[in-house]
């Protein structure tokens, strides 16, 4: 078949600190195509580099093989389990706390069909929207399973029966995690979930069974213990939310407590059976002092113990791609692969599992390929927990400061002594904040608390910019914020609050 050329880019670009010139050319050709960049995989990091390459004026393609753009995050992570995370609480506030406000509703009720909808349409427009964007920036988007065949090549078998062959100056890899289960228990979305079927259950299970209390195991169990279920979480340390600081993890537990979900800790799942007669038996033992040996009933068993980086079918493995213990894609300075054409960002590589975090790094790899300055601050990527209340922190937990030997400070003060808390009736959490105890400068602050999930962003910037806790005290805060109990947290960490 005949090929038109046309002539897309002729400019500089700096690469590994030399000057290359470089000539692209878009082909009409329905096999070959040629671009500056192909990144494989349409989730936050694979979109966000897209659209920063299209910005910056490259030829780009995004490969992604769902059929959807926005990666786990918008189709089945993020987004649906904050839209039923946002509709439960509004139907539990309508319940419980409306009352107490003077709001009189009664027989206060939920169809799980219309929540479901709901869900469905907020990822909707967002998928679609992130198609708009990716063609507003002149992104191409094929919609296939890409394969990496050469250290420059892709090839694409697309959704409708065609293939597609990709030539590229450089390739990035976006290709995200996968959920994963336990050894022996099997998944079938039904009976036995991964957090993709626990955001579509057809009801209300009497009884859920969560294995695993990290993000996915609060939130979503959250989500239906709210609309009834009895939830139990199994977990196998002696604290829930990993990687939050102790003290804040401690107090959210007894949050939860109170919210009617059952915790127990230190305890290991050894086998999950199916009943004929629907539902579940979990067989669990104590690995810890306060654990569990026996078996629990469960009509919905929820596995969610982490995810794993997906290379399937990749082609990185055959091309002898560097890959760690865990499966990621090894990355060196620059998010550079074993093989120099090649990148990775995103789930893919070592870090946490977040979105904008894999957002960061792909704008960080996009900057550095145009023009060498690509950075992304790992000690100011903020974790948000979007149960009720939210938990939020940036930077180190007390545990990691007393590992490290650093000297700190610390700083507390409770929403209860915080006036739109009040007014919100909404008192409970703290602010905590970890300075360092010569210089002040902050390391790191941890809330848990209504709102917590934006209020975090101050203190995200605090760190990126190096700040003291002081800075953030001296800082005008409008009154009544609930803002105000960090800046409150602020002042004790060096001196005293004013409020308490
Ligand atoms: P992904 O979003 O996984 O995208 C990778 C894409 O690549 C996928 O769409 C996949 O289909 C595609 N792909 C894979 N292989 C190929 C191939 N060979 N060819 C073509 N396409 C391919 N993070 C947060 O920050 N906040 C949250 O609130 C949050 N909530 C979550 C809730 C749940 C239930 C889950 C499961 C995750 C949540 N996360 C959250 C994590 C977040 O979803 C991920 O960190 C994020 O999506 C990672 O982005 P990514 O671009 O690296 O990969
Ligand atoms: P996670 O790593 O947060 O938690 C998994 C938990 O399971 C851990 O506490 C672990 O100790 C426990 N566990 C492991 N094996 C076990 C066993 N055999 N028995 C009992 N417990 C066991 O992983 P999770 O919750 O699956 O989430 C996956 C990723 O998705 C996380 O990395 C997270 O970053 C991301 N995510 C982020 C969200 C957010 O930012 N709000 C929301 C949901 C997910």
């Amino acid at each position: 078949m005949n090929s038109i050329l046309i002539k897309c880019a002729n400019r500089t670009s700096i690469i590994k600190g030399s000057v290359t010139n470089i000539r692209y050319f878009t082909t009409s050709s329905s096999t070959t195509v040629k671009k500056d960049l192909v990144i494989i995989g349409g989730g936050p990091g694979g979109y966000v580099a897209g659209i920063k390459a299209g910005q910056l004026g490259m030829s780009v393609a995004v490969v992604e093989k769902r059929g959807k753009l926005g990666g786990t995050c918008s189709n089945v992570g993020c987004i649906p389990s904050k839209a039923l995370l946002n509709a439960t609480h509004k139907y539990e506030e309508a319940k419980t706390r409306f009352p107490s406000l003077g709001i009189r509703v009664d027989n206060v009720d939920f169809d799980l069909d219309a929540i479901m909808k709901y869900k469905d349409k907020t990822v909707n427009g967002l998928t679609s929207g992130v198609e708009g964007l990716l063609k507003k920036n002149k992104v191409d988007y094929l919609k296939g399973h890409a394969t990496i065949t050469g250290t420059n090549t892709v090839s694409v078998a697309q959704l409708d029966g065609t293939t597609k062959t990709l030539e590229a100056k450089n390739i990035i890899i976006a290709t995200g995690s996968e959920i994963t289960s336990l050894p022996n228990v099997t998944i079938d979305e039904e009976t036995i979930v991964s957090s993709t079927g626990a955001l579509s259950l057809r009801a209300v299970p009497k009884r859920l069974v969560v294995i695993g209390g990290g993000v996915i195991g609060l939130e979503l169990g959250s989500v239906w213990s709210r609309l009834g279920a009895q939830t139990t979480v199994i977990e196998f340390t002696d604290r829930i939310a990993a990687g939050a600081d102790g003290e804040v993890a401690k107090k959210f537990q007894r949050i939860l407590e109170k919210q009617h979900i059952k915790f127990h800790l230190g305890t290991k799942v050894t086998a999950v059976t199916k009943r004929e007669s629907g539902g579940a038996t979990v067989s669990v033992q104590a690995v810890g002092e306060s654990g569990l040996t026996g078996e629990l009933e469960a009509d919905v068993v929820l596995v969610c113990v982490g995810r794993r980086p997906n290379t399937d079918g990749l082609g990185a493995k055959e091309l002898g791609l560097g890959m760690d213990k865990a499966g990621r894609v090894i990355i060196g300075e620059n998010f550079q692969s074993s093989v120099p054409s090649i990148y990775a960002i995103g789930d893919v590589v070592r870090g946490p599992m977040l979105a904008h975090k894999a957002e960061e790094e792909g704008i960080a790899v996009v900057e550095h390929l145009h023009n060498g300055t690509g950075h992304v601050n790992y000690s100011a990527i903020p974790s948000v927990i979007y149960t009720h209340p939210e938990v939020a922190w940036v930077g180190r937990t007390e545990e990691e400061l007393e590992q490290q030997g650093v000297q700190y400070r610390v700083g507390n003060f409770p929403f209860l002594a915080n006036s739109r808390a009040k007014t919100n009736a909404s008192t409970e959490g703290f602010v905590k904040f970890l300075s360092d105890a010569t210089t002040d400068r902050i390391l790191g602050v941890h809330i848990v608390g209504d709102c917590a999930g934006e209020m975090i962003a101050e203190s995200v910037l605090a760190i990126e910019y190096g700040a003291s806790s002081e800075d953030i005290a001296r800082t005008c805060h409008a009154h009544p914020t609930l803002s105000e109990a960090v800046k409150e947290a602020a002042m004790a960490t060096y001196g005293k609050p004013i409020h308490m």
